[in-house]
């Protein structure tokens, strides 16, 4: 058997306990977030019929065509792939579950996604997203409410310097008439295409205006607008919703030329984007779809939302140096002697009755190597028993963080001391 270290698979990562508490932050601040605002959690599969993606995000995107980890399942042949995005088990979730016949829902999910993407800083194969799904509502005014609250997530989480870019894709047929025109523009200046545009002229012409060639932007700044074949009803739509944001005081910019990597989109799109990141711009992204319940079967229902993505997110927390709360233990509990034993164990979980938290020494080890790992532990204090201290019933408690005495105390004295930053009343 081979004994040569197994390493992660490319793409990848693993989040390590110094990162995980600016995680741990990241996934607290946003969730308290989501719950000031109602929305509540709901936990999808992370693998999916392969149909769902191909129905939803479209057959002719990067996504579908190239990025889906798809298998058979051996026993029944089913194609299956692990979730590229959370979008498409959200709405099957919610018509699977009738979740709709209770009135509109605000849901949000939490977790890893998977792309075959080329990976890169910001940009990975495993990659973990939050997403924010309102189901039910028409907007503009529940389009306006994901944006203001993610204005205050970024506040809340110490980020700033991001931009808020908008665009409308409106309705069905206004994207059919617009389609037309940009098919006869991308045609007549088919010699100036590359060749992902030219094989996209007819199956996804949309999708050319995002193509990221600098040799293609000349071409792409001066095709038909989208804006121009607008339907009144999107319009209106769209005025209403900036109308919303300058009253909630959200400063954006329209980008005509924002047409999303999906789909499903109609009408509202948006993107929250950093200069701060590279490539990555964009750390947050989404728009209304309001034709995707009834497409994958349900009854009709508009809905919006979008997605952010984490690791973009807290690589903006550490390039602003956002103080992020580390949380040490409360005490680092020294033992020694054989009585001793039996009372650490006791005092431990009366400590941690009284809510402190508690690192109980494992393994023995010189009272010297003990107090060395209390120090490195971070706690503020050492509650220390030896045989005396089990005889006598108490514990010794040591500040570890400044040159206070150490005393000796009763074990229900030790929470209020703690929190007093004291050894002694
Ligand atoms: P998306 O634009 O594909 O939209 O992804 C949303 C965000 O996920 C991106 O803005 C980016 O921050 C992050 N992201 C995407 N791919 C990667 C990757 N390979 N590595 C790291 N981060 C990545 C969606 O997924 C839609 N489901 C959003 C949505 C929800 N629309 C409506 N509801």
């Amino acid at each position: 058997m081979s004994t040569t270290a197994i390493q992660a698979v490319r793409g990848m990562n693993d989040v390590l306990p110094e990162a995980g508490e600016r995680w741990d932050f990241l996934e607290t601040t946003v969730t308290e977030c989501l719950r000031q605002y109602g929305y509540r959690s709901i936990r999808m599969p992370l693998v999916e019929r392969t149909d769902l993606f191909v129905r939803s995000i479209g057959e002719v995107t990067d996504i579908v065509e190239k990025e889906m980890y798809s298998f058979i399942d051996r026993l029944n042949g089913d194609s299956l792939t692990l979730r590229p995005e959370g979008t498409a088990s959200c709405v099957r979730a919610t018509i699977e579950h009738n979740l709709l016949y209770g009135g509109p829902q605000r849901l949000f999910y939490l977790g890893p996604m998977f792309r075959h993407e080329r990976p890169q800083k910001g940009r990975y194969r495993q990659f973990y997203q939050v997403g924010v799904e309102a189901l039910g509502f028409v907007g503009p005014d529940i389009d306006v409410e994901l944006i203001v609250m993610c204005a205050r997530m970024w506040r809340a989480l110490g980020i700033a310097g991001l931009d808020l870019e908008l665009n409308t894709l409106g309705s069905t047929q206004a994207r059919g008439r617009y389609r037309a025109h940009l098919v006869s523009y991308l045609e007549r200046n088919r010699d100036d295409l590359d060749e992902d545009s030219r094989r996209r002229v007819h199956s996804n012409p949309l999708r050319v205006l995002d193509s990221k060639n600098p040799e293609m932007q000349a071409l792409i700044a001066q095709a038909p607008r989208l804006l121009d074949d607008l339907d009144e009803d999107s319009l209106k739509h769209f005025e209403d919703l900036q109308a919303l944001l300058r009253d909630a005081q959200v400063s954006y910019r329209i980008n005509p030329r924002l047409v999303r990597g999906l789909d499903y989109y109609n009408r509202t799109v948006f993107e929250w984007v950093t200069s701060k990141l590279g490539a990555q711009a964009a750390v947050c992204a989404g728009g209304r779809y309001d034709g995707l319940i009834e497409q994958l079967g349900g009854k009709p229902a508009p809905a919006c939302g979008f997605a952010m993505g984490v690791e973009r997110l807290i690589a903006l927390v550490e390039l602003e140096r956002v103080a992020v709360p580390v949380n040490p233990p409360n005490v680092y509990l020294v033992q020694r002697g054989v009585e001793a034993a039996t009372w650490a164990w006791q005092v431990c979980e009366r400590l941690r009755d009284s809510g402190l938290s508690v690192i109980m020494h494992c393994g023995a080890g010189s009272f010297k190597s003990q107090m060395k790992r209390a120090d490195a532990s971070g706690a503020r204090f050492a509650v220390i028993i030896g045989d005396d201290e089990a005889r006598a019933g108490k514990v010794s408690l040591k500040p570890l963080r400044d040159l206070k005495a150490q005393a000796l105390v009763d074990v229900n004295e030790v929470a209020a001391l703690v929190r007093a930053g004291a050894s002694k009343k």
